[in-house]
């Protein structure tokens, strides 16, 4: 498969500047040559970190690329607390994550919001990390499908098809996150088909081929190497393990760990 992997590091309101500058110093050691090239890898600080963390990755010629967690649609004006996408652009932040479970379910973010703010992040040339998941009520009434494909329809609503075959989409149970409960990669595998299928579907083929779909939800070491082998896989949104050097280098070096069962 042509794709290349993506792992990427949430770490969502976690790390003041100083101790993010030690986790990518940390991570520029413990991360080879070799890792980078077969695995593409992002980190996701706070924002008041990025500009320290651009800094270090830029110095350090470390391979890693600069995401964020969120951003704003407008590209500037009077709202008290948001961040721009040009200023996040400015910083060499290349994805950007969109619609992440939490933003929806604490800030209120809807469809349309998420559609605006990946629309205001593309134009200002960064890449989309859309998030897309079930909570448990959901999955359990068998409303997954309708849920995950509904938000990735309404999040890449009026996008083309050379554009959204150049994005990433997690899909991310909202039951999994940061409970320790992860989804069997066959039920991972499930969803992230369904979801290259959906865009294949609205799309077309050479965009389902080309989108690359994360799984995020207590991803670590040990589990990822059996959700990195699954065909429509591309790679792992990772929350808790991405906060220590160690643990997000493991998943980094999935292919490393032994094969299971
Ligand atoms: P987790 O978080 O790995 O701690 O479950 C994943 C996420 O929310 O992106």
């Amino acid at each position: 498969m042509a794709r290349m992997p993506l792992i990427s590091g949430n770490w969502k309101m976690h790390h003041n500047h100083f101790d993010a500058i030690a986790l990518v110093q940390k991570l520029g050691y413990v991360l080879g040559k070799d890792d980078l090239e077969a695995v593409e890898v992002s980190v996701h600080p706070p924002f008041t970190d990025l500009r320290s963390v651009q800094t270090v990755l830029e110095s350090d010629k470390i391979g890693i690329a600069l995401g964020a967690q969120n951003c704003h649609w407008e590209e500037k004006g009077a709202f008290t607390g948001e961040v721009a996408p040009p200023m996040l652009a400015k910083l060499n932040v290349r994805y950007v994550i969109v619609g992440h479970s939490e933003r929806r379910e604490l800030f209120g973010e809807t469809d349309d919001d998420v559609n605006r703010k990946v629309k205001a992040v593309l134009k200002a040339g960064m890449t989309t990390i859309l998030c897309c998941g079930e909570t448990l009520e959901e999955r359990e009434a068998g409303g997954t499908d309708a849920k995950v494909t509904g938000q990735v329809l309404a999040g890449l609503d009026g996008l083309k098809a050379d554009v959204v075959g150049g994005l990433v989409i997690a899909y991310e149970p909202i039951w999994a996150i940061g409970t320790g409960r992860t989804a069997s990669a066959e039920d991972a595998q499930a969803v992230c088909g369904l979801l290259r299928r959906t865009v294949a579907g609205k799309w077309g083929a050479a965009a389902a081929e080309s989108v690359r779909i994360q799984y995020g939800g207590s991803v670590k070491g040990d589990n990822a190497p059996a959700l990195m082998a699954c065909p429509d896989i591309d790679g792992a949104l990772v929350g808790g393990a991405a906060l220590e050097a160690e643990s997000f280098a493991a998943i980094v070096q999935f292919r490393l760990a032994a094969p299971q069962g």
